[in-house]
């Protein structure tokens, strides 16, 4: 097995560590990357307004979700829960430990690189981990690299180094990206979901209005709230709904913004989403109350509103998207519709619905609760109360599913 070893600050976490990340992964064939952020560097202090190490260990958590290889990325809080200052041989010995037939790999940047013989007991680093060192520029050739190397390999014979230059690597230094941030720049050095989290937790200075985002910052914190894996389904939530909102005459922007945020609480706990509906007053029936992870599209609804100050409209789209109900609004067919047709749905029937969402919303709608109520009956779960008020009213206003 083949372990990566990514440690830093992370201070924050940005499009250059991911790429560098992914490389490393690519070329060395890791079977595992541990992301491991550093509690106090041995050679440097960590710079004023620091986030406290639960948002850094956050943020890396959001770096190894970002590239979507589950099992394979991970991060690890060892550096930040073990006490003192954080040497490399130490978390080097103690994954020896943990993995003895592994082969461990080192990553790290040019910098660190070419400062790697004055590093707390560089022997044991060496004789533990292979290095790879990543150069983030053009620059960072075999011309800087080479005469560390070969220094390295006379001093410590058995040392094996790998070095990669990254060609159109993002070239950012956190410093600068932390300037960047405190002015409200920066956020096309850093994933969206990094992004999102700074902007939520008001990380580095940002201060955002949470209330008046406008729509890639929206997209950033909802996609900061939820797993990577789930974004390119919100992502064409939010396009379909765009769509189908200039098909049918309804408020564009508020379909994106209901798209953007409709399932932004899907990965709450049970008890997260009874809280949060206690906290907004939201009456939860019993269904509900057994099965709380029903409760998405309420939560969500409630972060639109209460987090994102998102208008009523918008509120009641996602508030129904789930279940749906009599007598829905456009834009709550909209929400409906777009997020079971979107174009990474995949399931028989979903091309007619396709097909009906642009020629009849109510047939689509009809379409789309009835194939949810044979699915809940083929999987004996219950049916929502809503769910069979939305289908009862249809056909009693003449809605059929044929033609
Ligand atoms: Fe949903
Ligand atoms: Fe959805």
């Amino acid at each position: 097995m083949k372990i990566g070893i990514f440690g830093g600050t992370f201070n924050p976490p940005h499009l250059g560590h991911l790429a560098a990340a992914r490389a490393a992964i690519d070329v060395l064939g890791l079977d595992k990357l541990l992301i491991i952020p550093a509690a106090i560097p041995p050679h440097k202090e960590l710079p004023e307004g620091t986030p406290a190490s639960g948002h850094r260990l956050a943020m890396a958590a959001k770096l190894a979700d970002a590239l979507l290889l589950p099992g394979v990325a991970e991060v690890s809080p060892m550096e930040l829960e073990r006490q003192g200052k954080s040497y490399t041989s130490d978390t080097l010995e103690a994954l020896h430990k943990q993995y003895p037939e592994a082969r461990l790999w080192l990553l790290m940047g040019t910098d660190m690189f070419l400062t790697l013989h004055l590093w707390h007991d560089p022997e044991t680093i060496l004789k533990r981990a292979g290095i790879c060192a990543f150069g983030r520029t053009e620059q960072d050739g075999e011309a800087v690299f080479a005469p560390q190397r070969e220094h390295l390999q006379k001093s410590f014979p058995k040392a094996d180094i790998t070095t990669i230059t990254l060609p159109g690597l993002v070239d950012i230094s956190s410093t600068k990206l932390r300037e960047l941030l405190a002015k409200g720049e920066g956020a096309e050095y850093l994933h969206p979901c990094v992004y999102g989290y700074i902007l939520m937790k008001g990380l580095y200075g940002t201060r955002a209005d949470l209330k008046h985002l406008d729509i890639p910052e929206l997209r950033a914190c909802s996609y900061a709230m939820v797993q990577e894996k789930r974004v390119r389904h919100i992502r064409g939530t939010e396009e379909e709904a765009v769509r189908l909102a200039r098909r049918w005459g309804a408020n564009e922007d508020y379909a994106r913004r209901a798209g953007i945020l409709h399932d932004c609480t899907k990965y709450l706990t049970g008890e997260e989403h009874i809280a949060i509906c206690e906290q907004y007053g939201v009456p939860l029936d019993d269904l509900e109350r057994t099965a709380p992870k029903l409760l998405h599209s309420k939560t969500g609804a409630c972060m639109a509103r209460h987090i994102f100050g998102e208008p009523d409209e918008v509120y009641e789209a996602i508030f129904w998207h789930t279940t749906a109900k009599a007598d829905m609004t456009v834009l709550e067919k909209i929400l409906y519709v777009a997020d079971y047709m979107e174009p990474n749905r995949d399931f028989d029937g979903v091309e007619r619905l396709r097909e009906l969402a642009y020629q009849d919303l109510d047939k689509a709608l009809l379409l789309g609760v009835e194939t949810t109520i044979q699915e809940m009956r083929e999987r004996q779960l219950p049916i929502h109360s809503n769910t069979a008020q939305a289908q009862a009213w249809l056909r009693d206003h003449g809605v059929t599913t044929e033609g």
